[in-house]
Protein backbone atom coordinates (compact mmCIF):
# COMPACT_ATOMS: atom_id res chain seq x y z
CA UNK A 1 0.00 0.00 0.00
CA UNK A 2 0.70 3.69 0.10
CA UNK A 3 4.36 3.79 -1.09
CA UNK A 4 3.81 7.48 -1.82
CA UNK A 5 7.48 9.62 -2.32
CA UNK A 6 9.49 9.94 0.78
CA UNK A 7 10.84 12.80 2.25
CA UNK A 8 13.28 14.24 4.56
CA UNK A 9 12.64 16.77 6.70
CA UNK A 10 10.62 19.73 5.81
CA UNK A 11 6.63 19.04 5.09
CA UNK A 12 5.10 16.71 3.26
CA UNK A 13 3.81 18.76 0.45
CA UNK A 14 2.47 16.10 -2.35
CA UNK A 15 4.31 18.66 -5.09
CA UNK A 16 3.02 22.12 -3.61
CA UNK A 17 5.35 24.41 -2.98
CA UNK A 18 5.91 24.24 0.95
CA UNK A 19 4.45 26.80 2.79
CA UNK A 20 6.07 28.16 5.72
CA UNK A 21 5.82 26.30 8.69
CA UNK A 22 4.20 27.20 11.82
CA UNK A 23 5.21 30.61 12.33
CA UNK A 24 2.43 31.95 14.66
CA UNK A 25 3.03 32.86 18.39
CA UNK A 26 2.98 30.21 20.90
CA UNK A 27 0.44 29.63 23.36
CA UNK A 28 1.80 27.45 26.04
CA UNK A 29 -0.01 29.54 28.37
CA UNK A 30 -3.71 28.71 26.47
CA UNK A 31 -2.33 25.46 25.57
CA UNK A 32 -2.64 24.77 29.91
CA UNK A 33 -5.47 25.83 30.35
CA UNK A 34 -8.04 23.43 30.15
CA UNK A 35 -11.85 24.51 29.21
CA UNK A 36 -14.15 23.59 31.40
CA UNK A 37 -17.29 23.82 29.74
CA UNK A 38 -16.68 25.24 25.61
CA UNK A 39 -13.63 25.94 24.36
CA UNK A 40 -12.41 29.22 23.00
CA UNK A 41 -11.62 27.94 19.46
CA UNK A 42 -8.70 29.64 17.68
CA UNK A 43 -8.89 27.66 15.05
CA UNK A 44 -12.32 28.35 14.60
CA UNK A 45 -11.67 32.36 13.63
CA UNK A 46 -9.66 31.22 10.40
CA UNK A 47 -11.06 31.01 6.97
CA UNK A 48 -11.00 27.02 5.41
CA UNK A 49 -8.63 28.56 3.27
CA UNK A 50 -5.29 28.79 4.97
CA UNK A 51 -7.00 27.15 8.25
CA UNK A 52 -4.62 26.62 10.87
CA UNK A 53 -1.89 28.92 9.60
CA UNK A 54 -1.12 30.60 12.62
CA UNK A 55 -1.93 27.40 14.85
CA UNK A 56 0.10 25.71 17.33
CA UNK A 57 -1.22 22.69 18.69
CA UNK A 58 -0.98 25.01 21.79
CA UNK A 59 -4.21 26.70 20.58
CA UNK A 60 -6.70 23.45 20.43
CA UNK A 61 -7.86 22.66 23.99
CA UNK A 62 -9.80 19.96 25.49
CA UNK A 63 -13.08 20.18 26.86
CA UNK A 64 -13.77 18.16 30.00
CA UNK A 65 -17.14 18.49 32.22
CA UNK A 66 -17.80 15.37 33.64
CA UNK A 67 -21.44 14.69 33.98
CA UNK A 68 -21.40 12.02 35.74
CA UNK A 69 -19.55 10.29 39.05
CA UNK A 70 -17.60 7.76 37.84
CA UNK A 71 -15.38 5.23 40.46
CA UNK A 72 -12.68 3.57 39.62
CA UNK A 73 -13.25 0.07 40.80
CA UNK A 74 -10.32 -1.66 39.08
CA UNK A 75 -6.94 0.15 41.60
CA UNK A 76 -3.94 -1.80 40.86
CA UNK A 77 -1.36 -1.58 44.36
CA UNK A 78 0.16 0.93 44.83
CA UNK A 79 3.08 -0.72 45.97
CA UNK A 80 5.92 -1.08 43.97
CA UNK A 81 6.69 -4.40 43.22
CA UNK A 82 9.32 -6.05 40.93
CA UNK A 83 8.07 -9.78 41.22
CA UNK A 84 4.39 -10.37 42.58
CA UNK A 85 2.22 -8.76 40.24
CA UNK A 86 1.93 -9.98 37.01
CA UNK A 87 -0.28 -7.20 35.19
CA UNK A 88 2.84 -4.19 36.14
CA UNK A 89 5.15 -3.66 33.21
CA UNK A 90 6.09 -0.61 34.72
CA UNK A 91 8.11 0.66 37.74
CA UNK A 92 7.34 3.59 40.31
CA UNK A 93 10.66 3.04 41.83
CA UNK A 94 12.44 5.95 39.99
CA UNK A 95 12.93 9.65 41.31
CA UNK A 96 13.64 13.11 40.34
CA UNK A 97 17.42 12.02 40.87
CA UNK A 98 17.70 9.84 38.02
CA UNK A 99 17.00 11.90 35.30
CA UNK A 100 18.67 15.29 33.87
CA UNK A 101 15.68 17.89 32.50
CA UNK A 102 17.00 19.37 29.12
CA UNK A 103 14.02 21.12 27.56
CA UNK A 104 10.07 21.68 27.13
CA UNK A 105 8.83 18.79 24.77
CA UNK A 106 5.39 20.11 24.67
CA UNK A 107 2.03 21.21 26.84
CA UNK A 108 -0.92 19.95 26.76
CA UNK A 109 -3.80 21.25 29.07
CA UNK A 110 -2.74 19.50 31.94
CA UNK A 111 0.67 18.59 31.70
CA UNK A 112 3.90 19.56 30.49
CA UNK A 113 6.54 17.40 28.69
CA UNK A 114 10.15 17.30 28.89
CA UNK A 115 12.99 15.73 26.95
CA UNK A 116 15.37 14.13 30.15
CA UNK A 117 18.57 12.36 30.29
CA UNK A 118 18.44 9.00 32.30
CA UNK A 119 21.57 9.09 34.81
CA UNK A 120 21.49 5.18 34.70
CA UNK A 121 22.18 4.58 31.11
CA UNK A 122 22.47 8.02 29.53
CA UNK A 123 19.42 7.56 26.95
CA UNK A 124 16.73 10.36 26.41
CA UNK A 125 13.18 10.00 27.61
CA UNK A 126 10.31 11.92 27.81
CA UNK A 127 8.46 13.09 31.35
CA UNK A 128 5.43 13.90 31.52
CA UNK A 129 4.54 16.06 34.57
CA UNK A 130 1.11 16.68 35.93
CA UNK A 131 0.74 19.37 39.34
CA UNK A 132 -1.56 17.24 41.89
CA UNK A 133 -2.89 20.63 42.58
CA UNK A 134 -3.95 21.37 39.43
CA UNK A 135 -5.62 17.72 38.86
CA UNK A 136 -7.54 18.26 41.76
CA UNK A 137 -8.63 21.31 40.83
CA UNK A 138 -9.69 20.51 37.43
CA UNK A 139 -11.21 17.71 38.71
CA UNK A 140 -9.04 15.38 36.68
CA UNK A 141 -7.98 12.56 39.57
CA UNK A 142 -10.06 9.89 38.00
CA UNK A 143 -8.41 10.59 34.72
CA UNK A 144 -5.08 10.63 35.97
CA UNK A 145 -4.90 7.33 37.82
CA UNK A 146 -6.67 5.93 34.53
CA UNK A 147 -4.09 7.54 31.90
CA UNK A 148 -1.33 5.89 34.36
CA UNK A 149 -3.17 2.42 34.89
CA UNK A 150 -4.56 2.50 30.91
CA UNK A 151 -0.61 3.00 29.94
CA UNK A 152 0.34 0.66 32.01
CA UNK A 153 -1.69 -2.43 30.40
CA UNK A 154 -1.04 -1.39 26.90
CA UNK A 155 1.58 -2.20 24.62
CA UNK A 156 1.62 -2.02 20.58
CA UNK A 157 3.93 -0.50 18.37
CA UNK A 158 1.71 2.15 17.66
CA UNK A 159 1.13 3.62 20.64
CA UNK A 160 3.80 4.95 23.08
CA UNK A 161 5.36 2.74 25.75
CA UNK A 162 5.51 3.90 29.35
CA UNK A 163 8.42 2.76 31.66
CA UNK A 164 7.24 4.13 34.53
CA UNK A 165 6.19 6.54 37.29
CA UNK A 166 7.57 8.73 40.30
CA UNK A 167 5.70 11.62 42.62
CA UNK A 168 6.61 14.04 44.69
CA UNK A 169 5.06 16.22 47.25
CA UNK A 170 3.68 18.53 44.20
CA UNK A 171 3.65 16.62 41.10
CA UNK A 172 3.44 13.30 39.38
CA UNK A 173 5.89 12.20 36.76
CA UNK A 174 5.19 9.76 34.12
CA UNK A 175 8.50 8.59 32.13
CA UNK A 176 7.67 7.40 28.38
CA UNK A 177 10.11 6.70 25.53
CA UNK A 178 10.92 10.19 23.40
CA UNK A 179 9.19 9.66 20.07
CA UNK A 180 11.53 12.11 17.80
CA UNK A 181 9.81 12.72 15.17
CA UNK A 182 7.51 15.53 16.44
CA UNK A 183 3.36 15.88 16.24
CA UNK A 184 1.60 14.71 13.52
CA UNK A 185 -0.36 17.93 13.69
CA UNK A 186 3.42 20.53 12.81
CA UNK A 187 3.37 17.88 9.61
CA UNK A 188 -0.11 18.66 8.51
CA UNK A 189 0.02 22.39 9.14
CA UNK A 190 3.49 22.62 6.85
CA UNK A 191 1.89 20.69 4.66
CA UNK A 192 -1.27 21.82 4.99
CA UNK A 193 -2.98 18.27 3.70
CA UNK A 194 -1.72 15.34 2.79
CA UNK A 195 -1.90 13.40 -0.38
CA UNK A 196 -4.44 10.46 -0.48
CA UNK A 197 -2.18 8.07 0.12
CA UNK A 198 -0.33 9.48 2.73
CA UNK A 199 -3.44 10.37 4.79
CA UNK A 200 -4.17 6.58 4.11
CA UNK A 201 -1.14 5.39 5.96
CA UNK A 202 -1.48 7.74 9.06
CA UNK A 203 -5.49 6.90 9.45
CA UNK A 204 -4.28 2.71 9.28
CA UNK A 205 -1.79 3.08 11.52
CA UNK A 206 -4.19 5.13 13.58
CA UNK A 207 -6.92 2.45 13.24
CA UNK A 208 -4.97 -0.43 14.18
CA UNK A 209 -3.87 1.07 17.23
CA UNK A 210 -7.51 2.10 18.57
CA UNK A 211 -8.50 -1.72 17.64
CA UNK A 212 -5.87 -3.06 19.74
CA UNK A 213 -7.09 -0.54 22.49
CA UNK A 214 -11.22 -1.26 21.80
CA UNK A 215 -10.34 -5.17 22.31
CA UNK A 216 -8.63 -4.40 25.92
CA UNK A 217 -12.49 -2.27 26.47
CA UNK A 218 -10.29 0.58 26.30
CA UNK A 219 -11.59 3.83 24.87
CA UNK A 220 -9.05 6.19 23.77
CA UNK A 221 -11.22 9.78 23.56
CA UNK A 222 -8.66 12.04 22.85
CA UNK A 223 -7.82 11.45 19.24
CA UNK A 224 -6.24 14.09 17.30
CA UNK A 225 -2.98 15.36 15.52
CA UNK A 226 -1.52 17.08 18.17
CA UNK A 227 -1.58 13.30 20.27
CA UNK A 228 -0.47 11.73 17.59
CA UNK A 229 3.68 11.87 17.03
CA UNK A 230 5.86 10.04 14.68
CA UNK A 231 8.70 8.26 15.52
CA UNK A 232 12.56 8.72 14.05
CA UNK A 233 11.13 6.32 11.44
CA UNK A 234 8.25 7.84 10.22
CA UNK A 235 6.17 5.63 11.95
CA UNK A 236 3.02 6.29 14.25
CA UNK A 237 3.12 6.90 17.98
CA UNK A 238 -0.11 7.84 20.25
CA UNK A 239 0.39 9.35 23.08
CA UNK A 240 -1.79 11.11 25.52
CA UNK A 241 -3.77 8.74 27.67
CA UNK A 242 -5.29 11.73 29.83
CA UNK A 243 -8.70 10.45 28.82
CA UNK A 244 -8.42 6.47 27.59
CA UNK A 245 -10.72 4.46 30.24
CA UNK A 246 -11.44 0.84 30.78
CA UNK A 247 -14.81 1.29 29.45
CA UNK A 248 -16.72 -2.20 28.69
CA UNK A 249 -19.79 -0.83 27.97
CA UNK A 250 -20.96 2.50 27.77
CA UNK A 251 -19.89 5.76 29.60
CA UNK A 252 -21.18 9.59 29.86
CA UNK A 253 -18.71 11.95 30.67
CA UNK A 254 -18.13 15.04 28.56
CA UNK A 255 -14.38 15.17 27.28
CA UNK A 256 -12.12 15.37 24.13
CA UNK A 257 -11.57 18.25 22.18
CA UNK A 258 -14.71 20.27 20.09
CA UNK A 259 -13.49 19.55 17.11
CA UNK A 260 -13.47 15.74 17.51
CA UNK A 261 -16.12 15.29 19.67
CA UNK A 262 -19.20 13.20 18.24
CA UNK A 263 -22.67 13.89 18.28
CA UNK A 264 -23.45 11.44 21.08
CA UNK A 265 -20.91 13.34 23.61
CA UNK A 266 -21.95 16.66 22.55
CA UNK A 267 -25.66 15.80 23.18
CA UNK A 268 -24.36 14.11 26.72
CA UNK A 269 -25.65 10.40 25.62
CA UNK A 270 -24.28 7.41 26.76
CA UNK A 271 -21.66 5.98 24.58
CA UNK A 272 -19.31 3.43 23.29
CA UNK A 273 -15.94 2.69 21.35
CA UNK A 274 -17.56 4.05 18.22
CA UNK A 275 -16.31 7.40 19.74
CA UNK A 276 -13.07 6.82 18.27
CA UNK A 277 -14.04 5.77 15.06
CA UNK A 278 -16.42 8.65 14.51
CA UNK A 279 -12.83 11.11 15.77
CA UNK A 280 -11.15 8.73 12.97
CA UNK A 281 -13.23 10.11 10.24
CA UNK A 282 -12.54 13.31 11.97
CA UNK A 283 -8.62 12.82 11.85
CA UNK A 284 -9.38 11.42 8.20
CA UNK A 285 -11.00 14.39 7.04
CA UNK A 286 -8.49 16.98 8.69
CA UNK A 287 -5.40 15.45 6.84
CA UNK A 288 -7.25 14.89 3.59
CA UNK A 289 -8.74 18.68 3.86
CA UNK A 290 -6.62 20.98 6.34
CA UNK A 291 -9.42 21.46 8.03
CA UNK A 292 -12.10 19.78 10.63
CA UNK A 293 -14.94 18.95 8.85
CA UNK A 294 -17.00 21.08 11.25
CA UNK A 295 -14.93 24.51 12.01
CA UNK A 296 -16.80 27.24 12.14
CA UNK A 297 -15.47 30.91 10.92
CA UNK A 298 -16.84 32.37 14.63
CA UNK A 299 -15.34 31.20 17.64
CA UNK A 300 -18.54 29.94 18.91
CA UNK A 301 -18.73 26.27 20.26
CA UNK A 302 -22.13 26.41 20.30
CA UNK A 303 -22.50 26.80 16.27
CA UNK A 304 -19.49 23.94 16.12
CA UNK A 305 -21.39 21.59 18.71
CA UNK A 306 -25.06 22.32 16.13
CA UNK A 307 -23.18 21.75 13.12
CA UNK A 308 -21.74 18.29 14.68
CA UNK A 309 -25.44 16.90 15.86
CA UNK A 310 -26.29 17.95 12.12
CA UNK A 311 -23.66 16.17 10.62
CA UNK A 312 -23.73 17.56 7.43
CA UNK A 313 -20.22 17.51 5.79
CA UNK A 314 -18.97 19.69 2.76
CA UNK A 315 -16.72 17.00 1.09
CA UNK A 316 -13.88 19.00 -1.14
CA UNK A 317 -14.29 17.74 -5.05
CA UNK A 318 -10.80 16.63 -4.57
CA UNK A 319 -11.21 14.18 -1.81
CA UNK A 320 -11.02 10.43 -3.76
CA UNK A 321 -14.81 8.57 -3.94
CA UNK A 322 -13.64 6.07 -1.73
CA UNK A 323 -12.42 8.04 0.98
CA UNK A 324 -15.45 10.34 0.83
CA UNK A 325 -17.63 7.05 0.94
CA UNK A 326 -15.64 6.05 4.44
CA UNK A 327 -15.72 9.06 5.89
CA UNK A 328 -19.73 9.01 5.22
CA UNK A 329 -19.75 5.88 7.67
CA UNK A 330 -17.34 7.38 10.49
CA UNK A 331 -19.08 10.52 10.52
CA UNK A 332 -22.56 9.92 10.69
CA UNK A 333 -24.22 11.03 13.87
CA UNK A 334 -26.56 7.90 13.51
CA UNK A 335 -24.19 5.06 15.48
CA UNK A 336 -26.33 2.52 13.76
CA UNK A 337 -25.13 2.96 10.62
CA UNK A 338 -21.49 3.84 11.87
CA UNK A 339 -19.01 1.65 10.82
CA UNK A 340 -17.03 0.39 13.73
CA UNK A 341 -20.54 0.13 15.70
CA UNK A 342 -22.27 -2.61 13.44
CA UNK A 343 -22.19 -6.53 13.50
CA UNK A 344 -18.88 -6.48 11.90
CA UNK A 345 -17.30 -3.97 14.09
CA UNK A 346 -13.96 -2.42 12.83
CA UNK A 347 -14.04 -5.03 10.07
CA UNK A 348 -15.88 -2.89 8.47
CA UNK A 349 -13.77 -0.26 8.60
CA UNK A 350 -10.43 -2.69 7.66
CA UNK A 351 -12.14 -4.16 4.71
CA UNK A 352 -13.36 -0.55 3.15
CA UNK A 353 -12.50 -0.24 -0.26
CA UNK A 354 -10.29 3.06 0.92
CA UNK A 355 -8.02 0.81 2.27
CA UNK A 356 -8.13 -1.85 0.14
CA UNK A 357 -4.42 -1.76 -0.96
CA UNK A 358 -3.55 -1.90 2.91
CA UNK A 359 -1.43 -5.39 3.98
CA UNK A 360 -2.58 -5.25 7.71
CA UNK A 361 -0.26 -7.51 8.57
CA UNK A 362 2.57 -5.66 6.98
CA UNK A 363 1.88 -2.41 8.18
CA UNK A 364 1.40 -3.99 11.74
CA UNK A 365 5.14 -4.64 11.04
CA UNK A 366 5.90 -1.96 10.23
CA UNK A 367 7.08 -3.27 6.84
CA UNK A 368 5.31 -0.42 5.08
CA UNK A 369 7.60 2.31 4.05
CA UNK A 370 6.27 5.93 6.15
CA UNK A 371 5.69 8.12 3.59
CA UNK A 372 7.55 10.47 5.47
CA UNK A 373 10.50 10.34 7.43
CA UNK A 374 11.48 13.00 10.28
CA UNK A 375 14.64 14.21 10.18
CA UNK A 376 16.29 13.32 13.33
CA UNK A 377 19.84 13.70 14.01
CA UNK A 378 20.67 11.40 17.14
CA UNK A 379 18.94 10.70 20.59
CA UNK A 380 18.86 14.14 21.66
CA UNK A 381 17.35 16.25 18.43
CA UNK A 382 14.54 17.91 19.21
CA UNK A 383 14.05 20.16 16.82
CA UNK A 384 11.30 18.92 15.88
CA UNK A 385 9.38 20.37 18.33
CA UNK A 386 8.30 23.50 18.95
CA UNK A 387 10.10 25.94 21.66
CA UNK A 388 8.41 26.90 24.59
CA UNK A 389 9.61 29.08 27.11
CA UNK A 390 10.90 26.70 30.04
CA UNK A 391 9.50 26.80 33.62
CA UNK A 392 11.23 27.06 37.24
CA UNK A 393 11.91 23.53 37.86
CA UNK A 394 12.98 24.11 41.27
CA UNK A 395 9.75 23.13 42.78
CA UNK A 396 10.08 19.75 40.94
CA UNK A 397 11.76 16.98 43.20
CA UNK A 398 10.68 18.05 46.63
CA UNK A 399 10.14 15.40 48.93
CA UNK A 400 9.43 17.37 52.58
CA UNK A 401 6.52 19.45 51.94
CA UNK A 402 3.19 19.44 52.62
CA UNK A 403 1.39 16.58 50.30
CA UNK A 404 -2.61 16.92 50.64
CA UNK A 405 -3.27 15.09 48.05
CA UNK A 406 -0.73 12.39 47.84
CA UNK A 407 -3.21 10.09 48.56
CA UNK A 408 -5.51 10.63 45.65
CA UNK A 409 -3.23 8.99 43.56
CA UNK A 410 -2.21 5.55 44.61
CA UNK A 411 -0.79 4.21 41.19
CA UNK A 412 1.78 6.97 40.70
N1 LIG B 1 6.56 10.48 24.52
C1 LIG B 1 6.66 11.72 24.00
N2 LIG B 1 7.73 12.07 23.24
C2 LIG B 1 7.82 13.32 22.73
N3 LIG B 1 6.89 14.29 22.91
C3 LIG B 1 5.81 13.99 23.64
C4 LIG B 1 5.63 12.70 24.22
N4 LIG B 1 4.44 12.70 24.88
C5 LIG B 1 3.92 13.93 24.72
N5 LIG B 1 4.73 14.72 23.99
C6 LIG B 1 4.50 16.14 23.62
O1 LIG B 1 3.88 16.82 24.69
C7 LIG B 1 2.59 17.29 24.30
C8 LIG B 1 1.66 17.24 25.50
O2 LIG B 1 1.57 15.91 25.99
P1 LIG B 1 0.15 15.26 26.27
O3 LIG B 1 0.35 13.93 26.88
O4 LIG B 1 -0.65 15.32 25.00
O5 LIG B 1 -0.42 16.27 27.35
P2 LIG B 1 -1.92 16.79 27.58
O6 LIG B 1 -2.64 15.67 28.23
O7 LIG B 1 -1.76 17.94 28.50
O8 LIG B 1 -2.48 17.15 26.23
C9 LIG B 1 2.19 16.39 23.13
O9 LIG B 1 1.25 17.00 22.30
C10 LIG B 1 3.54 16.20 22.44
O10 LIG B 1 3.90 17.33 21.67
MG1 LIG C 1 -2.53 16.06 24.46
Amino acid sequence: MVDGTREQGGGYHGGREETSSRQGQHHPSARNQPQQQQSSHHHQQQQAQGYGQQATSASRNVVNRPLSATASSNVLSPTPSNTSSTSRKTSSRYNLSDFTFIRTLGTGSFGRVHLVRSQHNSRSYAVKVLSKDRVVKMKQVEHTNSEREMLERVRHPFLVNLWGTFKDTKNLYMVMDFVAGGELFSLLRKSQRFPDPVAKFFAAEVALALDYLHSLDIIYRDLKPENILLGADGHVKITDFGFAKHVPDITWTLCGTPDYLAPEIVQSRGYNKSVDWYALGVLMFEMLAGYPPFFTEDSNPMRLYEKIIAGKVRYPAYFAPEAKDLLKSLLTPDITKRFGNLANGSRDIFGHVWFQEVDWERLYRKEIPAPYVPKVEGDWDASNFDAYPEVDLSEYGNMTGADPHGHLFPLF
